[in-house]
């Protein structure tokens, strides 16, 4: 085994605090650090429909490592989106912008249940160059940075089936797994399915840590989130089991972090609605948790949001280690100038 100092001294950062080793130096990523919010991002997008430019390897590779150019953050997140093995695998899914994924036929009946799982996984190869080409940039940096893959959780990712487009309050997939368990299990299942062979493909092309985003969990009560939607993401965890480290991310998820830890992962992303040191309590001190700055300070005079950053990385302390992130994903509108100072904020300390 490596002790603590041998992993200090040979593991990037990130891969050290997902470990539970305290890096000599924070690590820090933001969840949708590719997208709008960068002008380089625009640009190389003109033309081209969302779920399209996550299917063409070359520009997929160059979205994912243009936030790692600008900003200097400890780790890349594939571009790409949750619903791209639901379109790999025949569903007719568009994502349309401001709105987010909608779906053509929504999954309504035990019948659109049963048609839609009888779908085969999806051809994931240019998943697979896109990762390769990306990781080959990343690891030929002066200081390599780690590729971070990620997929949707099947609770979250039923819910745009079953509703259709997004939905505050996701009443008809509530309603399914109450109605009809057995088709709910068959749905979840089949999603549990698709994310697991999604990030499998990204960690056999060099993924070096796997995100499983479940952002509408929070929706759910804790005794639902526990019976209907844990053992799907259970299952998606486990088939990545021992292959890299594993970070579970919701949003408002306050009341479900163990649930969400005893899933199977390693890290808790937590969002920005408890302090890490609250988190901490709930989760224990063994669990490394990420985030957690609040998205809505980041057009807060500078002075504000550092004293928040600070506040932040504070309360992180009081767990086995901290990468710091946000709440939730980077706003669109945010100055990417930003994004770059709260990392130069975390490096110097
Ligand atoms: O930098 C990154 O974090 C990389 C990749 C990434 C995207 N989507 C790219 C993307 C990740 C990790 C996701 C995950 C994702 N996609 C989630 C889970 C995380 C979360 O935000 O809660 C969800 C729910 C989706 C579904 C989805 N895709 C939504 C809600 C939207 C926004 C629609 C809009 O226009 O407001 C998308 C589109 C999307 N996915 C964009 C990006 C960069 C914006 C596309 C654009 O440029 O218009």
């Amino acid at each position: 085994m490596p002790s603590s100092d041998d992993l200090r001294l040979t593991l990037p950062p990130l891969l050290s605090a997902y470990s539970g080793t305290r890096p000599d130096r924070l690590p820090v990523w933001f969840m949708r650090q590719a997208g709008r919010s960068l002008p380089e991002y625009r640009e190389v997008r003109k033309g081209t429909q969302m779920l399209e430019s996550c299917l063409r390897p070359e520009l997929a590779a160059e979205i994912t490592c243009q936030p790692v150019r600008r900003h200097g953050v400890d780790a890349a997140i594939f571009f790409s989106d949750i619903v791209i093995p639901l379109r790999l695998a025949g569903v007719d899914v568009e994502i349309v912008q401001g709105v987010g994924p909608v779906i053509g036929t929504p999954v309504r009946t035990a019948a659109d249940v049963d048609r839609l799982t009888a779908l085969p996984g999806g051809d994931l190869s240019a998943i697979r160059e896109a990762v390769r080409l990306a990781v080959a940039e990343l690891d030929a940096r002066p200081e390599p940075v780690p590729l971070i893959g990620f997929g949707g959780a099947p609770f979250t990712l039923a819910a745009y089936l079953v509703e259709g487009r997004p939905s505050r309050d996701h009443l008809a997939a509530r309603a399914m797994m109450h109605a009809d368990p057995a088709a709910w299990d068959r749905l979840m299942t089949w999603a549990a399915d698709r994310t697991a062979e999604f990030l499998l493909a990204q960690i056999d092309a060099g993924a070096r840590a796997v995100q499983l985003f479940d952002s509408w969990a929070g929706s759910l009560s804790v005794s639902d989130y526990t019976e209907h939607a844990a053992p799907y993401a259970a299952r998606v965890l486990a088939a990545v089991e021992g292959r890299v480290p594993r970070v579970h991310f919701g949003t408002g998820t306050s009341e479900i972090l163990t649930v969400m830890r005893d899933a199977g992962a390693e890290v808790v992303g937590v969002d920005h609605r408890i302090g890490l040191d609250e988190a901490t309590r709930r989760l224990g001190a063994g669990t490394v948790v990420q985030g957690n700055i609040d998205p809505a300070l980041l057009t807060a005079p500078w002075e504000v949001l550092e004293r928040h950053v600070e506040d932040v990385i504070a309360r992180g302390r009081s767990a086995a280690a901290h990468v710091l992130n946000l709440g939730h994903g980077v706003p669109p509108t945010t100055d990417p100038g930003v994004l770059t100072r709260i990392v130069e904020l975390a490096h110097s300390r």
